[in-house]
């Protein structure tokens, strides 16, 4: 077995090295490589998923990686700037299945903004879909309008298009696993408006058929926004696009109080799978150790379990962060008062300890 280490920019590397800590210590028969990818792969090499780093992706049973980006490189050419790697990686690697799960730490239920009755005992998991949609639509670009309320104007576009093939799968992804938990898909679409979402909501329909067991509800995207902050613990499994599950997963991970500490996994039609944690580079704090490494820690967990095969290591990954928030353990983004604060490496270094304690 091989992972590929991909920690990338601002507190990737940080948090990444934390990570590595905690597989280490579990002593699993596997090796670890790293490369550069995003801003340090393109100062490096000049682009910012270099041939290397994917050759290095592709050819590992999973990926960890960091998270990737700088504010100095918003003026760069599209193709060149940090979040193509991870577009570039989701792309060529088929990644089209994001699990994003928001659960609620019981110890962290004051460090959110919303009433903890609430959201005590929150279980959400998002399931995005990955490639497809108007994140990587044909056509897309800027030309002069012949029609539109501006001919001759400048104008841009993109294209939000999506295949039967590509809804079914995701939408099995997500009957698959509301069955090994609540047994409940909220499928969110905007099927009053958008003709892809009309196909959409038609073909999940007739996934549905195939599981039955499973409660199946249907949502547009603003509903869906509004009720995730209303009532968020109707929720079970989420299953939506591309673009409605960029923006969706950003506000569910904030019920849970940080989203330092939320994990997500990316997997393709063989379980091959690149592990992040949903939070980016962060670069205002990078460097200064303080940033939470806990989802990275969790997403090395997943990583374990999904695409390694070792589902008792991730069980222990898991229940050694319970027992640091336990032992009152916080980094500043999770810290309360009465809890002890803690950096970077204190942080993995105190999950490595509640490991070897197990
Ligand atoms: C995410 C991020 C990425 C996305 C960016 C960095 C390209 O926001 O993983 O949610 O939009 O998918
Ligand atoms: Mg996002």
């Amino acid at each position: 077995m091989k992972i590929a280490v991909l920690p990338g920019d601002g507190i990737g590397t940080e948090i990444v090295a934390e990570a590595v800590k905690v597989l280490e210590v579990l002593d699993l028969n596997f090796e670890m490589e790293s490369a550069l990818v995003g801003g340090a792969a393109y100062e490096a090499h000049g682009h910012p998923l270099p041939e290397a780093t994917l050759k290095l992706a592709k050819d590992s049973d999973a990926i960890l990686f960091g998270a990737v980006g700088d504010w100095k490189y918003d003026k760069l050419d599209r193709p060149l700037r940090p979040e193509q790697a991870i577009l570039g990686l989701r792309k060529n690697l088929g990644l089209f299945a994001n699990f994003r799960p928001a659960i609620c730490y019981e110890q962290l239920v004051d460090a959110s903004s919303l009433k903890p009755e609430l959201i005590a005992g929150l279980d959400i998991l998002i399931i995005r879909e990955l490639t497809g949609d108007i994140y990587f639509g044909q056509p897309r670009g800027r030309r002069t309008a012949v029609d539109g309320h501006f001919p001759g104007a400048e104008e841009a576009f993109d294209t939000m298009r999506y295949s039967r093939p590509e809804i079914e799968r995701i939408a099995r992804v997500a009957f698959e696993a509301a069955r090994k938990r609540g047994k409940k898909v909220t499928s969110v679409d905007k099927a009053n408006v958008l003709e892809t979402f009309q196909f959409w909501k038609d073909v999940v329909i007739d996934v549905h058929k195939d599981y039955q067991d499973v409660e199946l509800e249907h949502m547009y995207v603003d509903n869906a926004a509004m009720q995730l902050v209303k009532k968020p613990k109707a929720f079970d499994v989420i299953v939506t696009g591309n673009m409605f599950g960029d923006i969706l997963s950003d506000e569910a991970s904030m019920l849970t109080g940080s989203i330092g500490m939320l994990p997500s996994a990316s997997l393709n039609s063989s379980n091959q799978g690149l592990y992040e944690p949903s939070h980016g580079s962060a670069p205002d704090i990078a460097g200064k150790g303080v940033a939470n490494p806990l989802a990275t820690i969790l997403s090395a967990a997943m990583m374990l379990r999904f695409s390694l095969n070792q589902d008792e290591s991730a069980k222990r990954i898991e229940a050694a962060v319970q027992k640091v928030l336990e032992q009152g353990l916080r980094t500043p983004d999770i810290y309360s008062e009465g809890t002890t604060k803690v950096g970077t490496s204190q942080m993995g270094d105190a999950v490595v300890k509640a490991l070897s304690a197990q």
